[in-house]
């Protein structure tokens, strides 16, 4: 990859513009069967001369130089052999919110915006003025920071057994200014959380099984941490051990709300079946419509 401007044109003649460095890269990226090209680009950009977004289109005959312009030529060529745009920028959005992130966590999805969803459905549905959630495995603390922004008097629980994890959802929660509705706490599941109940359990647990580990892309699986991903042959190792000790945590008609992926639909919804104490709620398709979140209740006697 060369943006030297000698490499084509002199660059009196064409100078690298904002708008010629944004062509130039989302046609880079397409080439390379990136999705959203351009919005790479932007994004990449628009963090390198630490600007919003849409200032680009204001600026278009600006040419960048100096470090900016510098960092913007090492992110495209880092981006463009894999690493994710989110870990380069340091950042990603999630619910219209910003999310710090580095490699120790997940990139937050947009498909994880449908637990947010169900679970301020859940609050609603049981009438809570201070709802007690738990968000297990709670890794860059955008489930617990975004319910905590929506639902200003709730107490939550952000639980991680990565201690690396657990230090970006603390900067997440003080950046949002929602610390104090946010308790962190190092733990595997509910093992180190103090005996209490909760009206919901919320979590994204790794769910990639072993046997599927070639249907994820080589930047998630090269750059994202494998504890976020992967739990056993076939995916249901952590979600077992979630289910059966959300049961002894859950108040009577609380909530457990757990990210899926369609591979494990069937395992779960069996799981869910024999597990004495839980009944099935629904089931919520993501945007492109395939099974992503799925809804228990926890019912007694
Ligand atoms: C798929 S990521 C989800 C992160 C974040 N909640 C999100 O939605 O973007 C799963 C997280 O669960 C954590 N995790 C994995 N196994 C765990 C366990 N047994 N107990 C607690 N956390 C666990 C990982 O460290 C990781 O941060």
């Amino acid at each position: 990859m060369n943006l030297e401007p000698q490499s084509t044109e002199p660059p009196e003649k064409e100078p690298w513009t904002i708008k010629r460095l944004l062509d130039w890269t989302a046609e880079h990226f397409e080439k390379r069967d990136t999705d959203n090209p351009r919005l790479r680009a932007e994004v990449l950009l628009a963090e390198a001369l630490d600007c919003p977004r849409i200032e680009l289109y204001t600026q278009f005959a600006t040419v960048p130089s100096g470090d900016s312009l510098k960092n913007f030529r090492s992110w495209v060529k880092r981006h463009a052999a894999g690493e994710p745009v989110a870990y380069l920028v340091g950042s990603k959005e999630f619910y219209s919110l910003k999310f710090s992130v580095d490699t120790n966590v997940l990139i937050p999805r947009p498909e994880t915006e449908h637990v947010i969803i169900e679970a301020i459905e859940a609050v609603k549905s049981l009438g809570l003025s201070v709802p007690r959630i738990a968000d297990v495995g709670t890794g860059s603390g955008c489930i617990a920071v975004t319910l905590a922004t929506q639902l200003p008097a709730s107490q939550i629980c952000a639980i991680d057994l990565s201690r690396a994890a657990l230090d970006v959802a603390q900067r997440n929660a003080n950046d949002h200014n929602v610390g104090a509705n946010i308790q962190i706490i190092e733990s595997d599941l509910f093992a180190e959380v103090p005996d209490q109940q909760f009206d919901l359990v919320v979590s994204n647990p790794p769910y990639i099984g072993t046997a599927e580990q070639n249907t994820v892309a080589d930047s998630v699986r090269d750059f994202e941490p494998h504890v976020a991903l992967f739990a056993g042959q076939e995916g249901m190792d952590v979600i077992r051990r979630l289910v059966a000790s959300s049961v002894e945590r859950l108040s009577e008609n609380g909530y457990l709300i757990v990210e899926i992926s369609p591979f494990i639909l069937e395992r779960c919804q069996a799981l869910i079946r024999e597990t004495s104490g839980l009944e099935w709620v629904k089931l919520v398709n993501d945007y492109s419509g395939h099974a992503r979140v799925l809804v228990a209740r926890r019912v007694m006697g």
